[in-house]
């Protein structure tokens, strides 16, 4: 099947929202924690959330076009402050439900039953039950001319995180962390490690690593490749 500019076009609105929030593939499940300079909470689902860049850690959120009515970006813009907690399998059918359109004296921390968890110095609050959390600070926010959503960008201050889901080369095992994975706006998935690959170098073939980074000893010298070996 091939649907071309014309056939998205003129797809039923749900329909089409429905296929082109799945074009960009598994992204990730997020709570974003909130308050207002009341300190009143607010919690929201995202699976916007985009690496930017390591140094200085930055992470880009895009939040849907509409003003004062998108809580979580008032409050971001209100305190520069906000959490970003990854949804586990336990928490999926809370963390859909903050995606209701509640008024804005509801926290979705109530109406979901989830706890927040405050960190002196930092106003915005995160997910208790969330197993990764982490407190950015706003660093850049635009309103894209192209469809009037909003780009946000903050730099990770904090990260809170299983002490068996860091692995030794730095990164983070989300799988051990339970992170679920999202496709589309409805469907979670819970995930299963297939292959880590070692850094690619043109002058190498692909190679697999241990599930901590490592590569695989050496063969002797004329010993056939372990190429492609799992
Ligand atoms: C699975 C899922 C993912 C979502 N991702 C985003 C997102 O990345 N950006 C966004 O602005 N809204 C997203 N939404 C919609 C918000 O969760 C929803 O508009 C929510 O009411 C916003 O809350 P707020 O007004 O308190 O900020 C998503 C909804 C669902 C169900």
């Amino acid at each position: 099947m091939i649907l071309n500019a014309a056939d998205i076009e003129s797809m039923e609105q749900r329909r089409r929202a429905a296929l082109v929030n799945s074009l960009s593939g598994f992204k990730s499940a997020n709570l974003v924690g909130t308050a207002n300079v009341r300190r009143a909470t607010n919690l929201a689902i995202m699976s916007s959330v985009v690496h930017l860049g390591s140094h200085p850690p930055l992470l880009a959120l895009v939040v849907r076009p509409g003003g004062e009515e998108r809580h979580t970006l008032a409050n971001i813009l209100a305190t520069g402050c906000y959490t970003i907690n990854h949804v586990n399998s336990a928490l999926v059918e809370a963390a859909h439900q903050t995606a209701a359109r509640y008024p804005n004296e509801v926290s979705e921390f109530t109406a979901t039953g989830l706890t927040p968890r405050w960190r002196d110095g930092f106003d915005a609050p995160a997910v208790e039950e969330a197993h990764v959390r982490m407190g950015l600070r706003l660093r850049e926010h635009q309103e894209l001319s192209i469809n009037a959503t909003h780009l946000v960008i903050g730099e990770v201050v904090f990260v809170e995180l299983p002490d068996n889901s860091l692995r030794s080369d730095g990164s983070l095992d989300i799988a051990a962390a339970d992170t679920v994975a999202l496709a589309g706006l409805d469907s979670y998935y819970l995930t299963q490690p297939h292959k880590r690959m070692a850094y690619a170098k043109p002058d190498l073939p692909p190679r697999e690593v241990s599930a901590q980074g490592e590569l695989p000893a050496q063969p002797a010298r004329g010993a056939p490749s372990v190429l492609g070996s799992s």
